[in-house]
C-alpha cells in the first residue's frame, strides 16, 4: 500500500468517490455506525469528517454505499450486536455490488475477532484498529481502488495525529480527547489491552483545539480520557489535570467544561477546589464505584476501598453541594456474594447517586478476572442486578427532585423528539429539562424554572 499524506489521500479518495458517483448516477452515500463510549463517538466524528471531505453524502441507513462500524468490546453484548448488524449489512451488499463494508475500533484489536470475520464474514472490505484511525483516508483509497479484504491492526500506537478533519454532531458542543489508553489494568477490563498504554496529549495542542472549537461557535467541551485525573504524567513538562482545567477556563468562548472519566484513586483535593470555584466547569462528577465491597475492589485492582471511596464522595457532596455524582457499578464479578452486593447497596444509600449505570459482569478473554475460578452464574447475577437497580433508581429520583422550583441555566441541545413545541436543555449538573421553545434556541443558554421533576428529567419554563 502506498503511503500518502492525509491531504493527498483525501484528494485521491475524492476522485474515486466522484467516479463512483458517475457510475451510480447519484452522490455515493456513507454511514458511520457507532457502538460504545464517548471516545468512540468522538472517533466517529473524525471518520465522518473524512468521509464528507471525500465527497460522500452522510446517511444513517446501513444500506449506504460505504458503511463503517466503529466497534466496542468492553462487554460481550456489544460484540454480539456488531455481528448481528454485520449479518444484516451483508444482505444489503448482495443487492449493491458497489457497496463497501468497514470495521474499526476496540473489537478489532482482538485476534479472535479478526479470525471470526475472516471465516464467517468474508464480504467485509476493510478492518483497522484503535491505533491507526488516522490512516483511514489511505485505507479508503485502497478500498475504493481494489477488491478483497484489507486488514491493518496494530498492537500499539506510533503517534498522536493532531489534524484530522472532524464533522461534529452538534455545532455548539464537542468532545476533546486529552489522553488515550489506560494503565490501570482493572482485572475485569479489556480497555488497556485494546486501547494501549496511557498517553497524554500536549497541553498546547489541547488548548489550540479548544480555541479553534470556540472560534467555530462551540460553547461546551467534554474533556475525554479513561482516567482524566492522571492526565499529564508522562509529558516532558508534566502538568496536572486541575492545571489543564484552569488553562482551558481562560478561553473566552468556552462557557462550559465537562470531563469524563475520573478514577476515584486519583481524584485530588485540588480538583475539587478547582471545580468548586469555577463558573465554567460543570457541577457533575462521574465517579465509577464498580463495587462497594472492599474485598471485590481489591480483586478488581481498583486501588481504593469502600471507606476511601465513601470519604471522597462525602467530601464532594460537602464542598460542592449542587454537584451531581454519577457512577458505574458491575454486578457478578468473580467471587461476589450477596453480602458483597449488600456493601454496594450500602454505598448507594450513603452517596445517594444522582444516576448510575449498572452492568452485569462480562467475561473478557485475556483479562485476569476471566481466569478466576469462582465465576458467578448468570441467573444469580440477574437477581443481584435487580436489587441494585431498584436502589439506584430510588435515590436517582430523590436526588433529581432536589432542584424543583429553582431557576437554573440550561444549554439548549435540540427540539424535543416527542413534542416539537418543546426544546431540551442540559443543566450544568447534567440533568435534562424540557420547556416550551423553538429551534432558534439551540446552542443558546437560557435560565429555566424547574417546575416539575419527572424522575430523571424536569419540565420547566424560560424565566
Ligand atoms: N463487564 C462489565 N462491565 C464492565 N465495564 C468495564 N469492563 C466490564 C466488564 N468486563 C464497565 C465498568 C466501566 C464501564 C465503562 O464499563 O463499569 O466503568
Ligand atoms: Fe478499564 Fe479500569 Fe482503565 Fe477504566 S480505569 S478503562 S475500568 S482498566
Amino acid at each position: 500500500m502506498n503511503s500518502y499524506s492525509v491531504t493527498d489521500s483525501i484528494q485521491r479518495a475524492k476522485e474515486l468517490v466522484s467516479e463512483l458517483g458517475n457510475t451510480l448516477g447519484r452522490v455515493p452515500t456513507a454511514a458511520v455506525i457507532t457502538f460504545g463510549c464517548q471516545m468512540n463517538a468522538r472517533d466517529s466524528e473524525k471518520l465522518t469528517g473524512i468521509l464528507i471531505q471525500a465527497g460522500f453524502s452522510i446517511v444513517e441507513e446501513e444500506s449506504a454505499d460505504f458503511v463503517i462500524y466503529n466497534t466496542c468490546t468492553v462487554r460481550d453484548n456489544a460484540n454480539q450486536r456488531v455481528y448481528g448488524r454485520l449479518g444484516v449489512c451483508g444482505g444489503f451488499k448482495k443487492k449493491n455490488p458497489h457497496m463497501k463494508i468497514a470495521l474499526c475500533g476496540c473489537m478489532m484489536q482482538e485476534p479472535s475477532v479478526i479470525e471470526k470475520i475472516k471465516k464467517s464474514y468474508r464480504f467485509v472490505d476493510l478492518i483497522f484498529g484503535t491505533h491507526n484511525l488516522y490512516k483511514f483516508p489511505e485505507y479508503l483509497v485502497s478500498v475504493l481502488e481494489q477488491d478483497g479484504m484489507i486488514i491493518d491492526v496494530w498492537d500499539k500506537p506510533d503517534q498522536i495525529e493532531e489534524d484530522l478533519p472532524v464533522a461534529r454532531k452538534y455545532s455548539f458542543k464537542s468532545g476533546v480527547n486529552i489522553m488515550f489508553g489506560c494503565n490501570n489494568f482493572c482485572t475485569y477490563c479489556i480497555v488497556p489491552y485494546v486501547r494501549g498504554r496511557e498517553r497524554s496529549r500536549e497541553p498546547k495542542e489541547i488548548i489550540r483545539e479548544c480555541e479553534r472549537l470556540a472560534s467555530e461557535g462551540v460553547v461546551e467541551v467534554m474533556l475525554l480520557g479513561q482516567n482524566v485525573n492522571s492526565y499529564g504524567r508522562g509529558l516532558e513538562n508534566p502538568i496536572s489535570f486541575p492545571e489543564l482545567l484552569k488553562e482551558i477556563e481562560k478561553i473566552e468562548g468556552i462557557k462550559r467544561i465537562r470531563f469524563m472519566t475520573s478514577h476515584p484513586k486519583d481524584l485530588s483535593d485540588e480538583l475539587i477546589e478547582v471545580v468548586k470555584n469555577s463558573d465554567k466547569i460543570c457541577k457533575h462528577i462521574h465517579l465509577p464505584l464498580q463495587s462497594g465491597s472492599s474485598k471485590i475492589l481489591k480483586a478488581m485492582n481498583r486501588c481504593y476501598d469502600k471507606e476511601k471511596y465513601l470519604a471522597l464522595a462525602k467530601k464532594i457532596r460537602e464542598e460542592i453541594p449542587d454537584a451531581s455524582i454519577t457512577t458505574d457499578i458491575i454486578i457478578g464479578f468473580p467471587g461476589e456474594t450477596p453480602e458483597d452486593v449488600d456493601e454496594t447497596i450500602d454505598v448507594i444509600r450513603q452517596v445517594e447517586y444522582d444516576n448510575a449505570f449498572t452492568f452485569i459482569y462480562s467475561k473478557r478473554t485475556g483479562t485476569p478476572a476471566a481466569a478466576m475460578e469462582n465465576q458467578v452464574p448468570e441467573e444469580e447475577s440477574h437477581v443481584q442486578f435487580d436489587r441494585v437497580l431498584a436502589e439506584v433508581q430510588k435515590y436517582a429520583k430523590k436526588q433529581s427532585s432536589r432542584f424543583e422550583g429553582r431557576v437554573m441555566e440550561a444549554l439548549v441541545e435540540e427540539v424535543n423528539e416527542n413534542d416539537p413545541s418543546l426544546v431540551t436543555g442540559r443543566l450544568s449538573n447534567n440533568i435534562i429539562v424540557h420547556f416550551p421553545g423553538d429551534e432558534s434556541l439551540i446552542g443558546k443558554f437560557v435560565n429555566v424554572k424547574l417546575n416539575e421533576c419527572k424522575g430523571f428529567y424536569y419540565l420547566g419554563e424560560i424565566q
